[in-house]
């Protein structure tokens, strides 16, 4: 029986164990309804550590949806999803690639797992700000002169770069080098013709996806993909790993509603949404173009995640008077570009709020963009194991050049670190820190 129906059985038993609140919303009377279908893993409702029943069914039925191997149903995050494939692959001393434009998560992964990274700088585009794809061919020829266990890269980015996963994959498994891609962004890539395919068809090993951000599930829900063809490791080395970061009180509304929305994605229904999504946001453009509105457009680019600039304005402006004037709140900015996320739940008159809005927005004809600079090439001094909770010390700012960060400096969203502890500070960095800068000792 699916999770959902389990749920809509609505047991008379007495339960006498946690969640001790027996379904009622003595207070929170909003939440009520989440309140009814709380449960914890009582007899009969299967259990996520261990699955035999409705969840393993429904994490299976799941899979098959979305060509993987095994799904595992995860209710804190992507985050938790990161940790648990990392945890899963990498060992102690364990050699790793990390494309830079990771989420923080996988730093975190770094320091859980003792694993030692090198980086590897995606392609960028300083006209619009942003990282962009992986270069197949760079990734080759590192992995031509060193020895990795796995590589771990984010597609789509949050911007929407797709990068090529099938020859990245392909590169990856004559490497024997694992590939995990970070999918947080790319739920919708299972569900659209229109969209690039996903991760899991294209070869990837592991691949995270984040539900709440455009697949219209709740926040926090998020999913686990494990190839089928993944080689070397025994499945269960997933589950152990899981085990490890998800809570032993998952929430059955939360694993539910994982349900649901895999399985409206994937009916009519849920696919003719997707598509009206996109041929909403065509229309979206083609009337804004007429303004002077640009947008980001490349072969990969997923356009449910809008980026655009308005000739004559900086992102940053435009971002705070669509804030101040229209409440209009967009997901990020920076001095060229502003993002606006769409997903299931983005409605036409939204976007017609937001259209109207930008042809609104007043702007300086003399006013010229400046080019974003990116980060420098990192010099990790300190391994993320080696930096956790370490002796540290006050420098002066103009004294801390190569000194060894103790600090990270990421702004967030995108959650990419400009700096993370155990790297040496450089001259580029100086204008993030504060006078006084935190070194390791
Ligand atoms: C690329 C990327 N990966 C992972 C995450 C973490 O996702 P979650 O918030 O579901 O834990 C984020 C969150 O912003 C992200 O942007």
């Amino acid at each position: 029986m699916s999770i959902i129906k389990l749920l809509s059985k609505k047991l008379k038993r007495n339960i006498f164990t946690t969640p001790s609140h027996n379904r009622i919303a003595y207070f929170s009377k909003q939440y009520k309804n989440f309140y009814e279908d709380d449960y914890s893993e009582i007899e009969g409702y299967d259990n996520l550590s261990d699955p035999k029943n409705s969840i393993l069914m429904s994490e299976t039925r799941t899979a098959e949806i979305l060509n993987a191997g095994h799904s595992y149903y995860i209710t804190q995050g992507a985050t938790s999803g990161i940790l648990s494939a990392m945890k899963a692959l990498l060992n102690p001393n364990d050699s790793v690639l990390v494309a830079r434009n990771c989420h923080k998560s996988v730093f975190n992964g770094l320091i859980l797992t003792g694993a030692n990274v090198d980086w590897f700088m995606p392609e960028s585009n300083a006209e619009w700000g942003i990282y962009t794809q992986i270069d197949p061919k760079k990734l080759n020829s590192i992995l031509d002169i060193n020895n990795y266990k796995a590589f771990i890269m984010t597609s789509p980015t949050y911007e929407g770069v797709n990068s090529d996963i099938e020859q990245i994959a392909k590169i990856c498994k004559s490497h024997k080098v694992y590939l995990i891609v970070d999918e947080a962004h790319g739920a919708l890539n299972y569900f659209s013709n229109l969209l690039p395919k996903s991760a899991m068809e294209q070869g990837a090993d592991v691949s995270i996806l984040s539900l709440h951000k455009t697949a219209g599930a709740l926040n926090q829900t998020a999913i686990l993909n494990v190839s089928k063809n993944i080689q070397g490791i025994e499945e269960r080395a997933f589950q152990n790993a899981v085990n490890i970061f998800e809570t032993t009180s998952p929430s059955y509304p939360l694993l539910a509603n994982i349900e649901a929305c895999i399985q409206y994605l994937s009916s009519n229904k849920g696919k003719i949404q997707v598509d009206e999504l996109f041929s909403d946001i065509i229309e979206f453009r083609n009337e804004l173009t007429r303004f002077g509105i640009e947008f980001y457009d490349e072969k990969y680019h997923d356009s449910s995640k809008i980026l655009l600039r308005k000739k004559g304005i900086s992102g940053s402006a435009l971002s705070d008077i669509l804030f101040d004037k229209y409440d209009i709140e967009d997901e990020m900015t920076n001095s060229v570009s502003t993002l606006y996320l769409t997903g299931i739940g983005t409605t036409k008159s939204k976007l017609k709020n937001l259209q109207n809005a930008l042809i609104n927005v007043p702007v300086d004809s003399s006013f010229e963009f400046e080019k974003v600079e990116f980060q420098p090439f990192p010099l990790v001094k300190i391994q993320p194991v080696g930096t956790f909770n370490q002796k540290y010390d006050f420098v002066k700012k103009e004294d801390s050049v190569l000194k060894i960060s103790n600090k990270l400096i990421m702004p967030y969203p995108p959650g990419i670190g400009l700096l993370y502890p155990g790297e040496a500070i450089q001259e580029w960095h100086l204008k993030y820190l504060d006078d006084n800068v935190e070194v390791i000792v």
